[in-house]
């Protein structure tokens, strides 16, 4: 090949102050690592010498400690969007280090294509092989690889040997045109492939080719516990009950499982649920619970944008790759996400919500009302447009200190029009076809921790009585105690009404 290959170090040299970045890759899978890390010590290096060095990171979504983790602690991220997980990162953007765009996950490409965020100087992307025609098979997440390859100025390559070249067939790339040219996306069933398998990019651009064997050190899940196992179980309850009773059709309707812990512990449970029949999943990312129930055959398909997998699992799907070859497809996010797909296919959407208010309202993304947490993610692409959206918590959180339920959300991700269901480990949430305030009475009598119980009751007695009944006075009277007393439960609703 006529590649100029080279360290991650000489790479670096390619991204200079002040570009815009798009990396491969959907989390740390997909994602390169040994570019991003050099980068990393050369704005250091720039730092040391009294030179500014800064760059926009683009993304498909989290991306991990190699790239998030060391261009935050060198100080070398502007700009960032469109999601993030990593606690550095996290904390640089609350600290108003970084600016942050936190965008729904399907608009990502199509907004750099319509030229709202500027050129893409230099895309970086992670391959499991690559030819001398400039042809790429991508590894295990896709993202918005293909926007950031066909529009940036440079491309560098980082050849990662973890990821066999036998990959190639598992992800299907189609970029849809920009309107006025867009046609319908031909994907009518979850494993429909509308698009090639292969990244092709012009050769001529790719000034580095950089081979690594890094992993993706995704971690493990949090063991499901009695709570997340319940929630599982309510969900997995609920969805039963909906295919008795006609309204999800007989075969069941493909799921969307979100991101984290319980998401995680949730599909575990809808899993193991045998009135549930063995289903297919169209999904953001796929993680470890879906390659366990796909093994027991309860899972039969699984559409996706990455692999999220702890170390373990990823060892597992690759020594037995024949098998599960024909299981799964990735695909750009903007396709997975996307809503005119979401809504053709008839989605069943459960996602997980930081803070939920009695009138469905749905905070995804900040931690009492400011504290960025990762952000909105696929949540809102898969809510907005789903057959059933469900959202799922516990009733409590930080030892029972903290009500996710309360009377109005801190931040709003997912509004009451938008939100079908809400599932804690107390209970379902029916709110279909409610008024506000049959919401609330049936959210506070199915999904609120006894200990919050009584406080929601008093707080609707208090409460405007009007459409959706409120007192703006107190409606954060629970945040508002907590950051006094570090424990919602003392909230006490006669200091608002004085
Ligand atoms: N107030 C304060 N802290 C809260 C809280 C609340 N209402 N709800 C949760 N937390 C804290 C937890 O205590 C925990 O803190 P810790 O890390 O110090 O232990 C942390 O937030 C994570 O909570 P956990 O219950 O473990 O949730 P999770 O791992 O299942 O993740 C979200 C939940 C909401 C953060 C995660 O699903 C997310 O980022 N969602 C947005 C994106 C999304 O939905 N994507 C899916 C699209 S496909």
């Amino acid at each position: 090949m006529a590649y100029r290959f080279m360290t991650a170090e000489e790479a670096a040299h390619f991204v200079k102050n002040g570009d815009q970045v798009g990396f491969s890759g959907f989390t740390p899978s997909g994602a390169p690592k040994a570019v991003p890390t050099a980068i990393a010590e050369m704005a250091e290096e720039e730092h040391a010498k009294g030179n500014e060095f800064q760059i926009s990171v683009f993304t498909g979504a989290s991306a991990g400690d190699a790239l998030d983790g060391a261009l935050t602690k060198a100080k070398a991220i502007k700009f960032r969007a469109p999601y993030q997980s990593n606690k550095d990162l996290r904390n640089a953007i609350n600290a108003q280090e970084i600016n942050y765009v936190d965008m729904h996950l399907s608009q990502m490409a199509q907004e750099i294509r319509y030229g709202f965020y500027g050129d893409i100087d230099v895309a970086i992307i992670e391959a499991a092989d690559l030819n001398e025609n400039g042809e790429i098979v991508l590894t295990a997440g896709v993202g918005n690889t293909p926007t950031y390859a066909r529009l940036a100025k440079k491309i560098i390559i980082e050849i990662n040997k973890k990821h066999p070249k036998e990959l190639k067939g598992m992800h299907d790339l189609y970029e849809p045109q920009d309107p006025p040219y867009r046609e319908a996306i031909p994907v009518y069933k979850v494993n429909d492939h509308s698009g090639c398998s292969l990244l092709k990019v012009d050769p001529n651009k790719i000034v580095a080719v950089v081979e690594t064997d890094l992993g993706n050190s995704v971690g493990k899940f949090t063991p499901v516990d009695e709570v997340t196992s319940k929630i599982g179980q309510n969900v997995a309850d609920f969805l039963a009950s909906q295919l008795r009773s006609g309204i999800i059709p007989k075969g069941f309707l493909p799921i969307q499982s979100g991101v984290g812990n319980v998401a995680n512990a949730v599909l575990g449970s809808l899993g193991e649920n045998k009135d549930i029949p063995p289903f297919t999943m169209y999904t953001e990312v796929i993680q470890d619970a879906v390659i366990g129930l796909m093994k027991e055959g309860r899972i039969t398909y699984a559409s996706g944008c990455s692999l999220t997998v702890s170390d373990s699992v990823m060892d597992d799907i690759y020594s037995h790759l024949d098998f599960f070859k024909d299981k799964f497809v990735l695909r750009p996010i903007e396709i997975s996400n996307n809503p005119e797909v979401i809504r053709r296919l008839g989605l069943i959407t459960i996602n997980t919500a930081l803070e939920a208010d009695i009138f469905g309202n749905v905070n995804s993304t900040h931690v009492l009302g400011t504290k960025m947490m990762n952000g909105i993610g696929g949540s809102g692409d898969f809510t907005r447009n789903a057959y059933i959206s469900i959202f799922t918590c516990p009733s409590t959180q930080k030892d029972g200190k903290i009500s996710p339920i309360v009377p109005m959300v801190s931040h709003v991700d997912h509004s009451e029009h938008s939100v079908n269901i809400l599932i804690t480990e107390q209970g379902i949430a029916d709110l279909r076809g409610k008024a506000p305030i049959e919401r609330a009475e049936t959210i506070i009598e199915n999904c609120v921790h006894p200990d919050y119980k009584q406080l929601m009751w008093d707080y609707l007695k208090i409460a405007k009585k009007t459409h959706t009944p409120q007192s703006l006075q107190a409606a954060f009277g629970m945040h508002i105690e907590f950051a006094k007393s570090a424990d919602m439960r003392n909230t006490n609703w006669n200091e608002y009404m004085k």
